[in-house]
Parts: structure tokens; sequence; C-alpha cells
């Protein structure tokens, strides 16, 4: 069996206005790929197209940080599945935790969303995690199994592949956040892989990659890629500066 391929992306977040994502996707499309990684990159919806365009022949996919499950209509400040996939964007980053502390998203419209992705050929990235609160009540795999569950429900064995999950601790993203610990992260990495045999079959559910997030940075993103169910990571601020970004691909790479 060949070796399993290790994901690394970053979200912009509300970062790079179109000047400076421009510049960013110049600078990502010189870097050379090793084989056994892939690479994408999430940037803000106004920088979508043209990063999209400019990585369009690289080994580097781009997603969008959101978008509304249906294909047209009457919703403000939305942007529908086929504007996503006309920007040409692969996938889409869906229940990150800031969507769903700030802006409402929900296990149901999150899954909404994953079966809108699937129907127009969008790769979903699932956001996944536990709270502080949930985390000190040791409910972690309770919470994660639920929200998995309720994000793939309805989704056609055929199309199990086509999903990507990240789990992120609540607790370990942003400025305030701590890293997980590696056996922790294992642990709920494991139970995540359990749900998705739950759901899809073994065969399938092997081949879906579950990624970690959480304030991963250039030391500790080899540790943490390196366990077993964990197929990568998925990074904020350390892989924001291209060279950030190169460098935690290399670390994982080698
Ligand atoms: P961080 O963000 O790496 O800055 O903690 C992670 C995320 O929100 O995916």
């Amino acid at each position: 069996m060949g070796r399993r391929t290790a994901w690394v992306g970053t979200s912009w977040k509300m970062n790079k206005g179109p000047a400076e994502a421009v510049v960013a996707a110049r600078a990502l499309a010189e870097l050379s790929i090793p084989p056994h990684v892939q690479p994408f990159v999430v940037p803000p919806f106004t920088s979508l197209k043209d990063v999209c365009s400019i990585l369009r022949d690289k080994n580097i996919l781009v997603g969008a940080q959101n978008m509304h499950w249906e294909n047209e209509g009457a919703w403000t400040g939305e942007v529908s599945p086929p504007m996503v996939k006309e920007c040409g964007a692969a996938l889409v980053e869906l229940g990150h935790s800031e969507r769903r502390t700030y802006f409402g998203e929900t296990d149901q419209t999150v899954n909404l969303k994953v079966l809108a992705a699937l129907k127009y050929g969008l790769k979903p990235l699932v956001c996944i995690g536990d709270t502080q609160e949930e985390y000190a009540f040791n409910v972690t795999n309770e919470v994660l199994a639920r929200q998995v569950k309720i994000a793939l429900h309805g989704v056609k064995a055929h199309e199990f592949e086509n999903i990507l999950l990240a789990y992120e601790p609540v607790w370990a993203i942003g400025e305030k956040g701590r890293p997980a610990e590696t056996d922790f992260v294992q642990n709920c990495h494991e139970q995540v892989r359990q749900t998705l045999i739950e759901l899809a079959g073994e065969e399938t559910a092997e081949r879906i990659p579950v990624l970690y997030g959480g304030s991963v940075n250039l030391e500790n993103a080899p540790h943490y890629a390196a366990l077993p169910n964990v197929d990568g990571v998925f990074v904020g601020r350390a892989a924001w500066p291209v060279a950030g970004f190169k460098a935690i691909i290399e670390s994982i790479a080698t």
C-alpha cells in the first residue's frame, strides 16, 4: 500500500484582501510541492477568483471559507455553491468554530451545506470540535460523534470519499488557544474514525482524510501529522505568511 497523502491547509480567515492575496498566491505558485503532500489554501471570498486563477494548474487546491446551501435567491450577504464553483474553487470549508460561535452555524446548517457542496462537485471540508466546557466535562467523543453524524447525514455511499474532516478543538484555536496534547488528539481521531466506519463502512472510512487543527505551528505540525488516523494539519496564523506555510509543508514531508 502506498503512503497516505498528508494534507496541509490554511484558511486566511479575514486576512489578505485582493491585492495581498494575489501576491501570496503568486508566491504559493512557485512552491515545489513534495510527493504525498496535498496543500490547500482558503482565501476570503473577495480574493477567491484571483487565487483560483493563479493556482489553477498547480498542485494546491483552493477553497471558500463558507457558503449558503441554496443555489440562488433572496439571501442578502450570502454566496451560493454555483458561485463558489464558478470562481474555480475545489473545496469549501464548512462549520468552522468561528462560524458556529459568532454566526449561528449549527450542525443542521452544516449538513445542508455539505449536501449542497457534494451536489455541485465541491469537496466539503467539515470542521468539528469540542468547546472548553465540553472538554472539561469529558464529553468530547460524544460531541464529535454527534457533529460528524449530523454533518454527514444523507451523504450517499459513493460520496463519502469526497469528504474532508478537520478536528479543531475550540479551545485550541487562535491567540488564546492552547495546542492539544498529541495523546488526546490521537484518541479523538480514533473515535472520529470509528464514527466514520459506522457511517460509511471500514474501507471507505479509511479513505476519508481527517486533519487536525488548532494552534498548529512549525514545531508541533510534524508530531500531529505522524499520529495514526491524522491525515494532515489545518493551520491558521502560522501559515498565513507563505514562508510559514512552506516550512510546515516541508516539516511534514521529511
Ligand atoms: P490557528 O487557527 O492555527 O490560528 O489556531 C486554526 C483554525 O482556526 O483553523
